[in-house]
């Protein structure tokens, strides 16, 4: 299913799902409260549009308002729907392993929005098919988890409780799972909305996801599961076998992966994936002038993000982006044995192309001059590296040339 195409077929497709469409040129659509991109900022060129499908989407302006793999849907935008429909699809069972037909999803605005959905999404199910009440309820994750989690349990009125991971992997362990449990449930908590990482935002470190279902499940305590890809779901499932973390494994209800990281999109693309059946528990009914209501955090999107992330998984196919992170391997690879040489404090999980490096090691002007982001601005323990497309072994040799005063490659 998720085979390459050539440029004039990913064209072909894209211009068939625009005809779709009911668009705004040459048809009667009266009352959206929408239309084509201004024709006096945004010049409608032929000559240019004509071979640019992704701004030819920008231009048209799509609006993919709702989920569109649940069953009804706005149609006036059915054909580009029908393309994030394929992205979902690829996404869910492509990559993470879900059985056919089985997942629900759509493209979201970015990693922040498909965790704050996730876990929009089991709060609700624990007020209102368990009876739980707000103060009953907590994220559990940790320490590294992204942020996004604490700004969801501050908007959905929620706890939020770091577990400390291990020093070795930066990941949980079991010792700290249990101790978090065991304060938490001190505390009056009884539900439990696990994220776990598939590579965490400073460290790209991976957690075991195992463990918390082990330790909640023995004390027959209730909780759901959501795992942060949002970094890593480009990039763990092409560099291990490990399918902890994916819809192979059972407990795992939804993954949120983010397309404009490792898969280069443009900004306004992360993807919510979850398993069919609850995605009703975000379902707006208010939204009664949208046909199908809406089980999204974000109401109006643009239909382009989608169509970017499609251009881009046709453009690799599987193979080709297994190729693509092989190569992004090999540099990391490349540049931790040049650190291990001069005994240079790093952490790098062995899957991942992030190397985060002691901040001892170099001076924060090295660090600035060459991009690296910080764990703390104001007092920073780490510096990270993380080799994209753009990060090459020349530039490597620059930066290890500047720590290390004997560096030869
Ligand atoms: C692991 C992880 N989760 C979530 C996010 C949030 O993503 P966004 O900035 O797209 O909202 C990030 C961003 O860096 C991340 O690394």
């Amino acid at each position: 299913m998720w085979k390459k195409l050539n440029q004039s077929q990913i064209r072909e497709r894209i211009f068939e799902a625009l005809r779709k469409n009911r668009g705004f040129r040459g048809e009667n659509v009266l009352g959206l409260p929408a239309s084509y991109l201004d024709t006096k900022v945004f010049s409608p060129d032929h000559a240019l549009l004509d071979n640019a499908p992704f701004l030819s989407t920008m231009v048209e302006n799509p609006n993919h308002i709702g989920c569109h793999t649940l069953e009804q849907s706005e149609a006036y935008f059915e054909g580009t729907h029908a393309l994030e429909r394929e992205v979902i699809r690829i996404c869910a069972e492509q990559i993470m392993g879900a059985e056919e037909d089985t997942c629900d999803g759509y493209v979201a605005s970015g990693g922040t929005e498909a965790n704050l959905q996730a876990i929009w999404i089991y709060r609700n199910y624990f007020l209102n098919e368990c009876g739980a009440k707000h103060e009953e309820i907590a994220i559990i994750g940790s320490e590294h988890t992204h942020y996004s989690t604490a700004k969801a349990a501050n908007v959905l009125n929620i706890r939020w409780a770091k577990v400390e991971t291990d020093k070795n992997t930066m990941a949980v362990n079991k010792s700290g799972i249990e101790d978090s449990i065991t304060g938490l449930e001190k505390e009056g908590i009884r539900y439990f909305i696990v994220v776990a990482n598939m590579m965490t935002t400073m460290f790209g470190s991976v957690d075991d996801v195992n463990l918390y279902v082990d330790a909640l499940s023995s004390r027959n305590l209730e909780f759901k599961v959501h795992v942060d890809a949002a970094f890593g779901g480009f990039y763990y499932p092409f560099s291990s076998d490990d399918t902890r973390l994916t819809f192979q494994n059972p407990h795992v209800t939804s993954i949120t992966m983010d397309a404009h990281k490792m898969a280069q999109a443009p900004y306004g693309t992360g993807v919510f994936l979850i398993r069919k059946g609850w995605m009703q528990h975000a379902h707006t009914k208010e939204a009664s002038y949208v046909e199908g209501q809406d089980s999204t955090l974000i109401g109006s999107r643009s239909g382009a993000n989608s169509i970017a992330v499609w251009m881009i998984l046709m453009t690799y196919g599987k193979f080709g982006w297994h190729e693509k992170i092989f190569v992004l391997q090999k540099r990391t690879d490349w540049l931790c044995e040049q650190l291990d040489q001069h005994q240079i404090r790093y952490f790098r999980n062995p899957n991942s192309n992030i190397v985060t490096i002691d901040s001892s090691e170099l001076s924060a002007e090295i660090a600035t001059n060459f991009g690296l982001v910080p764990d703390n601005h104001n007092a920073p323990d780490w510096y990270k590296i993380v080799v994209m497309e753009h990060v090459e072994i020349e530039h490597l040799e620059l930066f290890l040339n500047q720590i290390i005063p004997e560096f030869v490659s």
